[in-house]
């Protein structure tokens, strides 16, 4: 089938963005005592497609918990925020969001899709599915880094963004508090916030979540390491790490980290360094904050929100939020 309308795709990352600003995340956080590095770069197309196949492992409950709360709330979200416009920040393949876009077009209130994403293969795949699917509906794309690229979505108000997923989870507290009054500066009094966010709950639970049988995780979190040697020339041997995903009761977060398995040096060329790595010396590659209810409402709060509705799942797993902007 042709489609003559426009490519709905705006690509706000300039071509050497992966190249330019993964230099420097990694010359930071690979020189730095213990040795990190930002979330965000497992997301190349690879990267999207294994988390998409985290999102149907037996261990991986959020996925299926959020989307069972979408499922029985959907209407009611739609009906106390009248979103015109529903923005979906982190959007990955938009799948879970359907339900939401179902409900505020059964409203009459749905006018224009935003959905806003670091990784352009997962983006583009989506656009095109909403697109064909949401006939009548103005759908954008917007390739971007979302603590960056939030002044530049589109729209008529009111807007409803939504942030799903749990992926607010994964910001260190302080930029967390950032993310969030970000959020707010850019929407009017009486616009909308829908927040997923995983809860606290037994480790061994939450361990699993992260360090599934099959092996997906290890392989996602491994998946840095490929970027690396791709976009930098590096040569690190990923089959030299295992993956770590372990639980901090102090922070409340599981943290994922890759382990050397011996003593190694890598080379990153475009960098002109060498990292080396004791046996058994750790990068962590990955926080997963897990919330209470007061830890949500008070930060919401905080950033200039008021807390409207909180639902979670039956089985108390997972909680989506809903907050209007003060
Ligand atoms: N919302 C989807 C995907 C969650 S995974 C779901 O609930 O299943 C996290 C998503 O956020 C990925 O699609 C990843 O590409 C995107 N992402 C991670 N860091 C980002 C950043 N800094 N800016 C924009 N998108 C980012
Ligand atoms: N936002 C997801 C989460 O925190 C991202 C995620 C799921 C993830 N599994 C992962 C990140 C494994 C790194 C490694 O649940």
């Amino acid at each position: 089938m042709t489609d003559s309308r426009p490519d709905p795709v705006e690509v706000h990352l300039p071509d050497d963005h992966a190249a330019r600003a993964l230099a420097k995340d990694a010359r930071e956080g690979l020189g730095a005592t213990p040795k990190t590095l930002p979330p965000k770069w497992f997301y190349d197309a690879r990267g999207s497609e294994l988390f998409e196949q985290i999102t149907r492992l037996p261990e991986y409950y959020p996925t299926r918990a959020e989307r069972a709360i979408l499922a029985a709330r959907a209407d009611e979200i739609a009906a106390v925020t009248g979103a015109h416009t529903l923005v979906e920040l982190g959007s990955g393949s938009s799948e879970k969001t359907r339900l939401l876009l179902d409900a505020l077009r059964g409203a009459g209130t749905l006018a224009h899709i935003v959905a806003l994403d670091v990784s352009e293969t997962a983006l583009r795949e989506a656009a095109a599915a909403l697109t064909a699917e949401y006939p009548g509906v103005q759908v954008s794309g917007v390739v971007g880094d979302f603590t960056e690229h939030l002044g530049l979505l589109p729209g008529e108000p009111p807007r409803l963004v939504a942030f799903l997923g749990g992926t607010v989870g994964n910001f260190l507290p302080a930029e967390r508090a950032e993310f969030l009054a970000a959020i707010r500066e850019v929407l009017q009094p009486g616009e909308w916030l829908l927040l997923g966010t995983d809860l606290v709950k037994d480790p061994e639970t939450l361990v699993r979540a992260y360090d599934d049988a099959a092996g997906v995780t290890a392989e996602f979190n491994r998946n840095v390491l490929h970027v690396l040697n791709r976009e930098l020339g590096a040569d690190f041997d990923p089959a030299d790490f295992d993956h770590v995903a372990r639980w901090d009761p102090d922070h409340e977060w599981i943290e994922m980290r890759l382990r050397a398995r011996r003593a190694l040096t890598a080379t990153i060329p475009a960098l002109g360094i060498d990292v080396s790595f004791a046996e058994g010396e750790e990068i962590r590659t990955e926080v997963s904050t897990k919330f209470r209810r007061e830890r949500v409402a008070t930060e919401l709060a905080a950033a200039g929100f008021g807390l409207e509705g909180w639902w979670t799942d039956e089985e108390g797993r997972f909680a989506l939020s809903l907050s209007r902007a003060e």
